[in-house]
């Protein structure tokens, strides 16, 4: 991997306004590597644009104004929820647009946990992130219906034996991460989604760290609900996206009530629009629905196998270069066969993980040092958390060298 490969099919860093100065440094003169998009992916041109474009040219309310500006903005709106169901491979009334994936992930739970009680069973794994698992926790606790989850097996895949004993008559739920923040680990969902079929239990999957990030079918994936963020896929925070099957979400009574997701209303009822506008009550994120279109326009012109390629290669690298440090252990699936996503968690014997994250961010390799919102993982792990490098289409070999280094620095600094 060379210099070249910081630009995938013919992009350049240069897209990126935070990556744009030619010694891409930080505003305290530090060099900036980006090693966190996990978190929130950084933000291309072309996503500014387009949330700019609105708030200067159109910048009015959807679904109601009967002038030009009105009806453009309706139209864009719109028009996203086109590209989106399109890079999902949904009709675009299963689109419904949320603030994000954690606001997704609620919404249906809030909705299916209401059907539960005592002697049923949802099932997820112990690699979920807080907004999947702490919500069904708390939904059983109301409800009385009790959460199994699925654990890992040494080389931190999911176990599959004991999802097998987990998943049975009394599962009505299975709900679980495409790909692990904390680890990297890819979940096998079709096994998953086979087993839970053959039960008849809906099917939710946390595509928060895999859409625009690999290939994403939810016809071949075969799932009732899929969640995630648009900032996470190089769109703009504040915006996500609940993709239900047609039936699910028609099935389904409204979350929020207001404006928009009305049909007739009298003194003593109301009637609802029909999806994904029942689901839409107020004015939405306009702004964030378009720039998430745009998102979805990029992600789509880089090609998104393209992108798969370049992040799984980058964690690879990462992964061999780690093995040299001393002390250092990697948290995730190391081995190449396996499927991985863009995400390298370690630690460093002796050393926090806050510490190690502190050092680095004091060299520019920005990482996150923490649980990554995943404390019953740790928990089982033994750890107080994990320092995690995670990696987008705009890095290249030299933050890879650079993250290296500053470990280096950072156990020298450390164990001084
Ligand atoms: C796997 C996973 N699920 C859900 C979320 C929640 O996403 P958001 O905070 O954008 O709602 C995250 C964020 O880190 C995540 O990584």
């Amino acid at each position: 991997m060379n210099e070249q490969e910081y630009n995938i099919a013919g992009l350049s860093r240069q897209e990126f306004p935070m990556l744009q100065d030619a010694a891409c440094r930080d505003r305290n003169g530090r060099p900036f590597h980006y090693l966190d998009s996990a978190a929130s992916a950084l933000t291309p041109e072309s996503v500014l644009r387009a949330m700019d474009g609105y708030y200067r040219q159109y910048r009015c309310n959807v679904h109601r104004g009967m002038y030009d500006e009105s009806a453009r903005a309706t139209e864009e709106y719109e028009t996203s929820r086109i590209k989106v169901a399109g890079l999902l491979n949904a009709a675009p009334e299963e689109i419904v647009f949320t603030r994000g994936a954690t606001e997704s992930l609620n919404m249906v739970a809030y909705k299916l946990a209401a059907r539960l009680g005592p002697g049923d069973e949802v099932v997820i794994s112990i690699m979920e992130h807080h907004a999947n698992l702490v919500t069904w926790q708390q939904f059983a606790k109301q409800y009385g219906f009790k959460v199994r989850f699925i654990g890992l097996r040494d080389d931190f895949t999911l176990d599959m034996d004991e999802a097998r004993r987990l998943i049975g008559p009394q599962t009505k739920v299975v709900s679980v991460m495409h790909v692990s923040n904390a680890l990297g680990t890819v979940l096998p969902l079709g096994e998953l989604h086979d087993l839970a079929r053959q039960h008849g239990a809906t099917v939710i999957v946390d595509a928060a760290q895999s859409v625009g990030h690999r290939p994403i079918d939810v016809q071949t994936m075969d799932c009732d609900f899929l969640a995630f963020s648009g900032h996470k896929m190089y769109g703009p925070t504040g915006i996500g996206v609940l993709y239900g099957k047609h039936e699910r979400l028609d099935a389904l009574d409204p979350f929020l009530y207001g404006g928009d997701m009305i049909l007739e209303v009298t003194e003593e009822d109301s009637k609802w629009n029909g999806p994904p506008h029942k689901f839409e009550a107020g004015t939405p994120n306009i702004a964030g629905a378009i720039g998430l279109g745009a998102a979805v326009d990029f992600v789509t012109a880089v090609g998104v196998e393209n992108i798969e390629r370049h992040e799984r290669a980058l964690a690879r690298r990462a992964l061999s270069r780690l093995a040299d440090v001393p002390g250092l252990k990697i948290y995730g699936p190391t081995n190449d066969e396996l499927d991985r996503g863009g995400v390298v968690s370690f630690n460093v014997e002796g050393i926090h993980p806050h510490d190690m994250a502190d050092i680095l961010g004091g060299e520019g390799v920005c990482t996150r040092g923490g649980h990554h919102c995943a404390m019953p993982l740790m928990r089982r792990l033994g750890l107080p958390g994990t320092t995690r490098a995670s990696f987008g289409l705009y890095n290249g070999e030299k933050d890879i060298e650079a993250l290296q280094s500053a470990i280096l620095k950072a156990i020298k600094t450390l164990k001084a």
